[in-house]
């Protein structure tokens, strides 16, 4: 079976998925005709320029794989987790941080509006989120999201990837920022979905592993992507972690092995999600998806 053969049925199920999750982020974002219109055609700016939508999805995939079925109360939950992924990458841009200028094939943030503007609207995502979903009720979810995403998590995560800039990490230490600045969040995205779908606490644990595989791995192809992908497919400068003499898994194992054990992890990956026997494992799909993506 050649790779299109397997990756076809996975790319309608997510470009199904992400339209809709687009239609919802343009009904829970707030209108740019309301004061401060500025800001508010920041934050709408930045998160409708497009993007995979994979956390939304994700998130809305393991909530309907265990069970769930009340839309009142995943949609403003996918809405949150893509919103503050979108404030992640806004800060990320900026120029203290990874002083970029292309982001989802637009001028970034920062470069289309201004630095406060930029800031004050990944601020703004961020509360929005936090205010989303907390409209499913389940304060466990909130402090899940927040843990992911705090020092423990992505910023933990975001904090050492600056901190390691021009010098040569470990596969240690390159696991760590990996795990942490993009792992946490897709694990998150997956826990969330099946927490509030009820999911008994072993399948929450198998699928937190799953997560944990597929968010290092997607990472590791962001750093693949980034030397040898295609600037316009894309949508973000290539050679961005060149330029900031970044820590990446390419740079610390080559890029041979790096797209080596990224295979690997994504082949362990796919079997936990075997384990769940599902009807439609869109869980297989998504792993290979992001496996294979060029963008
Ligand atoms: C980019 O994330 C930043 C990382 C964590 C690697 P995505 O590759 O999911 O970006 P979009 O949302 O599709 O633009
Ligand atoms: C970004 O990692 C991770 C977060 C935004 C949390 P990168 O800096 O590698 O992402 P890109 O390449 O700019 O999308
Ligand atoms: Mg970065
Ligand atoms: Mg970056
Ligand atoms: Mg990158």
């Amino acid at each position: 079976m050649t790779k299109t053969d397997t990756a076809t049925p996975g790319l309608a199920y997510l470009e199904t998925r992400r339209l809709e999750v687009d239609a919802l982020l343009d009904k829970y974002l707030p209108a740019e005709s309301v004061y401060p219109r500025r800001l508010h055609q920041a934050m709408r700016y930045s998160v409708l320029a497009g993007g995979k939508r994979i956390r939304p999805i994700l998130m809305i995939t393991a909530y309907e794989a265990f069970g769930g079925t009340a839309s009142d109360i995943i949609e403003p939950a996918a809405c949150a987790v893509e919103m503050i992924h979108t404030y992640s990458l806004i800060h990320d841009d900026l120029p203290c941080m990874d002083d970029d200028e292309l982001r989802r094939g637009l001028p970034t943030l920062h470069v289309k509006f201004d630095e406060a503007c930029a800031v004050l609207a990944g601020d703004a995502l961020h509360d929005l989120a936090f205010e989303l979903l907390a409209h499913s009720g389940s304060a466990r979810a909130v402090a899940e999201l927040a843990r992911a995403i705090g020092t423990a998590g992505m910023i933990g995560g975001q904090f050492a990837d600056v901190a390691a800039e021009g010098k040569q990490v470990t596969l240690d230490e390159i696991t760590y920022i990996h795990a942490h600045k993009t792992g946490a969040l897709i694990r998150a995205c997956l826990r969330i979905g099946a927490i509030l779908a009820n999911v008994d606490e072993q399948t929450l644990e198998r699928l937190t592993q799953y997560g944990e595989k597929i968010g290092f791995a997607f990472q590791i192809i962001d750093d693949i992507l980034d030397v040898e992908g295609d600037q316009k497919e894309l949508g973000k400068k290539i050679g961005s972690d060149c330029k900031n003499l970044k820590a990446t898994y390419p740079g610390t194992v080559g890029l041979e092995q790096s797209r080596t054990d990224a295979e690997r992890i994504i082949e362990e990956a796919v079997a936990i999600s075997r384990e769940f026997d599902l009807k439609d494992n869109y869980f297989e799909q998504i792993a290979r998806f992001i496996g294979w993506r060029k963008k």
